[in-house]
Order: structure tokens, then sequence, then C-alpha cells
């Protein structure tokens, strides 16, 4: 595995949540697991000291994966913090002073989006930005027009090869492992087009509701928070052509080229759906019609993909936590045996969280006189979640330079080109009550390629 060329690890957001979720306990697996040995700077206005963001990290790690003593004690040592307003310039000489003989350092923006702009001037402006790498979390804009707005403010101060574009989805094991199945074994890719596939479905579901989110949450809905990101993410990987060449762009080219082929959206293919209760979040508006659940039907203009329905559906308060897809396969020409047999028969399922499995659907014979058979599913990988979490891979990439698990500003704009039409009120809200698979409407959507298929998820995380 390549060193990590970055010499010195700063994280904006230091106090925030996500640092709380995922920040310390990557950077405490990638001490453990790597050997992480450089200047962990973080950053906040908060009005905290060094130690106060010691005991925050403790916390951290007790309530998110557990603390591993030795590196916990590395974690303690390597740990910094400068405390400021990012538009104050004295904060960004802290930081270089902190960044001692550091020369090429990673900024983390665990920040909000609006305040990228300021941070990447004030890297720019005090030499903490020399040959940096910088690191953005999502949402990478709010439609396309802020999208590219964005980029433009970013390369004013770092190159393109330099920006690493979050989504954590990308990290996972399981989405990695789409690409691996696919292209390692030679008997998917004759089948994986309009010849043999029949339909497509995504659906991630999340048992539980918006939380303590619902200020976020109220201004960004379904469809900006997982849809345009996550699930357009893991689709590429699930319908791009194979990579050709040694290029190091080679893969992030093909998933280019599938998201620039999908139609944008037209609202006759969505449906959105809020849960009850919804309203009384605090922090969400009285009236609010902002989506907790959306339902979309898509295509591909490609041959590959032609009139194929790919039907993706992602929402809070479901009945079950589990994010998976199913690409179901076209009967033969003529059933021989005369059964009526269910649309699921033939199928490939590829279940993302929270186990991991890919399982393959087929119709077998029933012992006996009659030809009749049953559908049963030949498991080719079934595992508990993955060990490594999804922001220690990417934390890790960034800081050797390993680009390949980012979103390009390319992709990121055409997923929101693709969604663009159909955000804001466009289509009307369905209610739904918590723990219901959404409004019915979602499944007028899928019509006689459904019923949608809903994870059967046998131990909750
Ligand atoms: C985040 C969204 O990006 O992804 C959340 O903002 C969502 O709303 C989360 O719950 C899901 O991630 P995971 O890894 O738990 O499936």
């Amino acid at each position: 595995m390549p060193t990590f060329q970055s010499d010195a690890l700063v994280f904006f957001g230091a106090t925030g949540d996500l640092a709380y979720k995922q920040i310390f306990p990557s950077i405490q697996g990638l001490i453990r697991d790597e050997g992480l040995s450089i200047p962990i700077i973080g950053v906040a206005k908060s009005g905290w000291s060094l130690d106060q963001l010691r005991a925050r990290a403790k916390d951290s790690l007790e309530k998110h994966g557990g603390i591993d003593q030795n590196a916990f004690k590395k974690l303690t040592e390597l740990l910094r913090y400068v405390d400021g307003d990012y538009a104050d310039a004295t904060t960004f000489t802290n930081i270089r002073k902190e960044l001692g003989s550091a020369k090429q350092p990673t900024h983390y923006l665990a920040i909000p989006p609006i305040l990228f702009g300021t941070v990447a001037k004030g890297l720019a402006r005090s030499g903490c930005g020399d040959n940096a790498r910088v690191v953005v979390e999502k949402p990478f804009g709010h439609d396309l027009a802020s999208a590219r707005e964005l980029n433009r403010t970013l390369h004013q101060y770092f190159p393109e090869d330099r920006i690493f574009r979050i989504d954590h989805y990308l990290g996972k094991e399981p989405v990695q492992n789409i690409l691996y199945t696919r292209f390692a074994n030679p008997i998917f890719e004759p089948i994986w087009n309009r010849n043999y596939v029949r339909s497509i479905q995504i659906t991630m579901a999340e048992k539980f509701g918006v939380q303590d989110r619902g200020r976020f949450y109220d201004e960004t809905g379904a469809l900006r928070d997982v849809v345009q990101n996550h699930m357009l993410q893991v689709l590429s990987n699930l319908a791009m052509d194979p990579p050709t060449g040694e290029d190091h762009e080679a893969v992030r080219d093909e998933k280019a080229g599938l998201l620039k082929a999908i139609h944008s959206l037209t609202p006759d293919c969505v449906v959105r759906g809020q849960y009850n209760g919804y309203r009384s979040v605090p922090g969400v508006a009285a009236d609010s019609t902002v989506e907790t659940f959306i339902a979309v039907k898509l295509f591909i203009d490609t041959w590959r993909w032609a009139d194929v329905p790919i039907f993706i559906r992602a929402g809070k308060e479901l009945p079950v936590t589990a994010t998976e897809i199913v690409v179901e396969f076209k009967r033969p020409p003529r059933e021989t045996f005369g059964e009526l047999v269910p649309g699921t028969s033939a199928r490939m399922r590829l279940r993302v969280s929270p186990d991991i499995s890919i399982a393959l659907g087929v119709r077998v014979k029933v012992p006996g006189e009659r030809m009749v058979g049953s559908d049963v599913e030949l498991m080719l990988q079934r595992q508990a979640a993955a060990d490594e979490p999804p922001y220690q891979r990417l934390l890790g990439d960034a800081m050797r330079g390993i680009g390949e698990l980012f979103a390009r500003q390319d992709s990121v704009e055409a997923q929101w080109r693709i969604v663009e039409p159909i955000l804001g009120n466009v289509t009307p809200v369905y209610t739904y009550q918590p723990g219901t698979w959404g409004p019915d409407e979602a499944q007028q959507l899928i019509g006689t390629y459904g019923p949608w298929v809903d994870p059967q998820v046998l131990r909750e995380k």
C-alpha cells in the first residue's frame, strides 16, 4: 500500500457531529491498522481547549466502535486544537504554526458547504494550502448551478487532482464488491444488458426518522440527501461499462460516462412521501413539504441499457434498515412448463447493508412427478458488515492521494442534472405511516415491474 504522503491532517468542524460519529473513529482506525503518525489538528469555533477536544474524542470512540488503548494514546499525543473563526486570518496563522514542518497537509472540510470558500481562501492566503489536499463533505452544492459555483471557488485555490469530494457510499466494501463481482467473473458481463435484464430496483430503507437533524433535513430532503449522491453512485457501479486501459482515471471515466447517459428525471417518474410526525421534529417547518421518502423511475440512454426501467426508492421511517439492489432478468421466451412464475424468480440480489450478500435467484424443480418448481437463491457471498468503516478507507486514500473512490466534478454535475427537474415541490408529497413502505403511489410507479422487493432483514443493526 502506498505510504501516506500527507504529513499532517487538519480537520475543520472538529467539535461537530461528523467528527464525533465518523472522523475520530476513522483516525483511531488509521493509527491502529496503518500506523498513521502525523500531527492531527482539529479546528472549530467553539471556545474549546485541547483537553476538551481530547475528551470529546474519547467519548466519540466509546460510542462509535470502542477505544483501542494503544491507538487512542497515540491519537491523544498527535491531537492539536485551533479555536477560531474561519473568516479570521489569525485562525489560519495558528494552524500554520501547528503544522510546524509539515509540507503536504490534508485539510478535511467537515463543515457546511457555505463555508468551503472562506476556508479555502484562508488556507491559500496563509500558506497552509501549499501542496495541500482538500477533502470536502457532501452535499456538494444544492443544485447544478451551486455545485458549479462551489467548484469554481475551490478551483481558485486547489487544482482538481487535490480536491477529494466525499460520498461515503463509495468507500463501502459491498459497493466496491459490485465492481469486483461484475468484472472479475466472465459469466455476468454477457447478460448484463437490455437483452437479459428486465428491470433494476434499488432500495435504501432506514427504520429511523430524521432524529436530531431536523433543520438540516428540512433544507435537504431525501432526493438531495441520498439519491443525488449515494444512490446514483451505486447505480453507476452497477451499470457502468468495464474500465479499459491503465489510466488511473479509467474507472471514474466509465462511471462519469454512465451518469451522463442517464435521462433527466421528469415529474411523472417520481413519487414523494413524508412520514406522519415529521413536521413535529424540532427544526422542521410546521407546513413542510420536504420529502422523507422518494421513489423514482429512470432510464439510461445507452446501447446496453436503453428501455430497461431502473427504480430507486429511499426513505426514513420504513420497516427495516437495509440497502439492496435487485437485478431482475427476463423470463425465457416461453414458459415450457406452463407455470405462473413470480417476477422475482430470475434475479441477482446485492445487499449493501446491514449485512453483505450477493445471491442469484433461480428456479429449481420440486421433487415429484409434476414439472413444477420453486425459487431458490444461490448464495455467492454472505458476510457480516465490513470491518473497515468507509470513512477510514476514504480518509486514508485522500492522504495517499488516491482519488478513485471520490466523486469527480463531471459526475457530480451529471448527478445534479439528472435530479434538477424534480427538485422542490414539482410533485405532490403524500403522507405515509412510520413503519410502512411509503405511500401507495410508489407501487403504482413500479406498475407491472413490481412489486417492489422488500429487503428481508433477519437481524437488525
Ligand atoms: C448520509 C445521509 O449521507 O447517509 C443520512 O445524510 C443517511 O441521512 C446516511 O442516514 C446513510 O448512511 P449509511 O452508511 O448509514 O447507510
